[in-house]
């Protein structure tokens, strides 16, 4: 359920022409719908009411303040992975009572700055962590709250790169040396042990992969219990995935309600971590046609926007459907869909059924709410584009494009270089 729909001929985000949008901020742009953004949290927040938990938004499936705040605004926490996640949370008033953190390799620095502002729990990620939090949080004279990040061994089923809870994959102490490790950091003088956490990928369309990992980290709740070690919250991470084109995820109050049923006659005070469920179906990338051209049993459409803006078809060949912003009634054309970036990879879509477009013409490139402006970068030296948020008839700006001047922050030439 989104607001991204045809009305009059025409693409409307919400009650507004996205036309009318492109012409004041020029293209690309991403897009964003906060009644979409608003509705999705709801739907996450209000299936998980039979008990106490925190929606702990994903700051990295999409970071910008104005989105992030709407959801601390309703009440949501955030689930971070970086001092500069950490930053941009608290800049969009996450209350640090409903932060998590996160990751694999935290700095003494990030760790010092998320103990100095009193955040929920740390996920920790290994033994070597553990003893590092410790020291840490004596010599600035705090305890760490933290959560054990379990890896469950379960398949998520999902693409490779966004599968977490595989023993092959980085993530998370081995279920088996958990319980070991909860013994070892009780006797820690600065460290509070308060949960267990566990995520096991992303775009997961199927509910069993869930329940499987939450079972093994119900028993090993018990476990720990008898070694007297109570388990206050049970973090489940996120990976709810969503509709891109043909997927049938659960919607979420099965998939809560398939959780509380394993859940709810213990006392656990439950995390979620979802991201992409929220955001990816709230936002589009609005891009135009520059150039169409014959190939070898296909066309070309080359646009405006690539990889650097949107970089999941390139790196998990991921499918995103392409709309026309004005849909006509020209036939159908096989094509690729191809940005100006200098790489054979950059692509938006691969041997596409598309209606044929002419140059000059507007294309939503759909469900790029969530890892989209995030994972974009300056390849070629491309400015990020920005991010607009509508709100019922009226929009804003929320991320100005970048200018070339921004392009070169930052940067210095050695006087040196001046003398050769
Ligand atoms: N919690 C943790 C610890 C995570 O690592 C992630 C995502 C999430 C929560 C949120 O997962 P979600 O609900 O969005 O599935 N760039 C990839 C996705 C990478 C996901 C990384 N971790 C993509 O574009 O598909």
């Amino acid at each position: 359920m989104n607001y991204f729909k045809y009305a009059n001929g025409e693409l409307f985000c919400e009650n507004i022409k996205v036309e009318e949008i492109a012409e004041y901020v020029g293209t690309p742009f991403y897009l964003y719908s906060m009644k979409t953004l608003k509705k999705h949290y709801t739907v996450f927040h209000e299936a998980f009411s039979p008990v106490p938990h925190i929606i702990c938004f994903s700051v990295k499936a999409n970071s910008n303040l104005s989105v992030l705040k709407t959801f601390f605004d309703m009440g949501g926490g955030a689930d971070v992975v970086s001092g500069g996640e950490l930053y941009r949370a608290l800049k969009a008033g996450a209350p640090s009572e409903k932060i998590v953190y996160s990751g694999v390799g935290k700095t003494e620095e990030e760790i010092k700055y998320a103990l100095g502002k009193n955040i929920l729990f740390f996920n920790v990620e290994s033994e070597g962590e553990i003893y590092n939090l410790d020291k840490i949080a004596y010599s600035i004279k705090k305890k760490a709250r933290i959560a054990l990040r379990v890896n469950p061994d379960i398949d998520p089923r999902t693409h490779s790169y966004i599968s977490t809870g595989l023993k092959e994959n980085k993530f998370g102490i081995r279920i088996e040396e958990a319980k070991e490790m909860y013994i070892k950091a009780k006797k820690l003088n600065n460290i509070e042990i308060v949960g267990v956490d566990c995520h096991i990928g992303s775009q997961i369309t199927e509910i069993e992969p869930f329940i499987q990992a939450l079972k093994k980290v119900l028993s090993l709740i018990d476990q720990v219990k008898k070694e007297g070690i109570r388990i206050n919250f049970l973090d489940l991470g996120g990976g709810l995935g969503i509709t891109y084109k043909d997927e049938t995820p659960p919607y979420p109050d099965i998939y809560a309600g398939k959780i509380i049923n394993e859940i709810k006659t213990r006392d656990l005070n439950l995390i979620l971590e979802p991201g992409r469920a929220i955001v990816g179906n709230a936002g589009i990338l609005v891009t135009r046609v520059l150039h169409t051209k014959k190939g070898e049993g296909k066309d070309f459409v080359i646009i405006d926007a690539a990889m650097n803006d949107l970089v999941r078809p390139s790196f998990y060949g991921s499918f995103h459907e392409i709309k026309p912003v004005k849909p006509t009634k020209r036939g159908e054309i096989t094509a690729d869909v191809v940005g100006p970036v200098c790489e054979t990879g950059d692509f938006l879509a691969k041997k596409r059924k598309m209606q044929e477009v002419l140059p000059g013409e507007l294309l939503a490139v759909m469900s790029a709410g969530a890892y989209g402006f995030t994972m974009s970068s300056n390849y070629n030296s491309r400015p990020r584009v920005p991010e607009v948020m509508v709100m019922d008839d009226r929009y804003y700006i929320i991320r100005r494009r970048e200018t070339y001047k921004d392009l070169i922050r930052g940067e210095e030439i050695p006087e040196e270089l001046f003398k050769l």
